[in-house]
C-alpha cells in the first residue's frame, strides 16, 4: 500500500527527518499541538499495559523496555520508567534526545541507550526487552520497513514480552500527510502488516477520550 504513495522513499525519510528538526522539544511539539491530550493518552496506556503485569504464566518481567520514536521521552517519563528498571530510547531526532537528558529529571539516569537512528535502520539487540514500545511513528516507515522492523523487533523480545504499536487509524485506507511525511493505515492494514511480521496480536484496545476530530487511536499489542 506505501509502494502507491511513497513515490521516492529517500525522499520520504528526508522530508520527515526536515518536519521533525523544525519542530520544537515539547510535549505538544511531540504531539502536533495537542499536547492537552497527553495525559488522557498516557493513562490509558497504563490501563492497556497493566493486563500484561498481572501474575499469571504470560506475565511480563519489569527489567527493559524500548521506546520507539521516543522524541523527548513524553512515554519513558510517564510511562515506562515507573515501571521499568531500565529504558532505551531511538529516535532519529538527535535535538530529541538531547534535550530528553533534562527533561527525564533525575530517573533519566536509568536510560541505558540514546540511540540516534531511523527506525527503518535499527537493530533491537537480541533478547533484550520486555516491552517494545512503538507510538505515533509507525507512519513514517513504508510497509516494508515497518514490517521488517517489526521482525527485528520480536527477535528483540525477552520470553513473554511484547511490543505496543499506538497510533492514529483512519476509517478506510491509507493517507499520505504531505506535511510532516507519514502514512496513516486502517486498523485493517495495520493487522495486514503484524501477520506478515510473523506476529500475533494479543490484545487490541481504541484510545476513549480522545478529541472528536482527530484520528482514532488503537493500541496493539503482540508478540
Ligand atoms: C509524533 S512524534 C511522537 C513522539 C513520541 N512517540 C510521543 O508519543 O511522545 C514522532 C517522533 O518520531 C520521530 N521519527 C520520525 N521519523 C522517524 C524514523 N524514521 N525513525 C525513528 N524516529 C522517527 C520524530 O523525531 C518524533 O520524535
Amino acid at each position: 500500500m506505501s509502494g502507491l504513495l511513497v513515490e521516492d522513499e529517500t525522499q520520504f525519510y528526508c522530508n520527515a527527518k526536515t518536519y521533525w528538526k523544525n519542530v520544537p522539544p515539547t510535549v505538544d511539539g511531540m504531539l502536533g499541538g495537542y499536547g492537552h491530550i497527553s495525559s488522557i493518552d498516557l493513562s490509558g496506556s497504563k490501563k492497556f499495559l497493566q493486563r500484561f503485569l498481572k501474575d499469571g504464566p504470560h506475565k511480563i518481567g519489569t527489567s527493559y523496555a524500548l521506546d520507539c520514536g521516543a522524541g523527548i521521552g513524553r512515554i519513558t517519563k510517564r510511562l515506562l520508567l515507573p515501571i521499568f528498571k531500565n529504558v532505551d530510547m531511538v529516535d532519529v531526532t538527535d535535538e530529541f534526545l538531547s534535550k530528553a537528558k533534562g527533561y527525564l529529571g533525575e530517573d533519566g539516569n536509568r536510560i541505558g541507550n540514546y540511540f540516534c537512528s531511523g527506525l527503518q535502520d535499527f537493530v533491537p539487540e537480541p533478547s533484550r526487552y520486555d516491552v517494545i514500545w512503538i507510538q505515533w511513528v509507525i507512519g513514517h516507515l513504508t510497509d516494508s520497513h515497518l514490517v521488517d522492523f517489526l521482525k527485528r523487533c520480536k527477535s528483540g523480545l525477552r520470553s513473554n514480552g511484547i511490543i505496543v504499536i499506538k497510533d492514529n487509524m483512519t476509517q478506510e485506507g491509507a493517507i499520505m500527510d504531505d506535511v510532516d511525511s507519514s502514512i496513516c493505515r486502517d486498523l485493517d492494514l495495520v493487522r495486514r502488516l503484524i501477520r506478515h511480521a510473523g506476529l500475533a496480536v494479543v490484545a487490541q484496545e481504541k484510545q476513549e477520550n480522545f478529541p472528536e476530530e482527530i484520528y482514532s487511536v488503537f493500541s496493539i499489542a503482540m508478540r
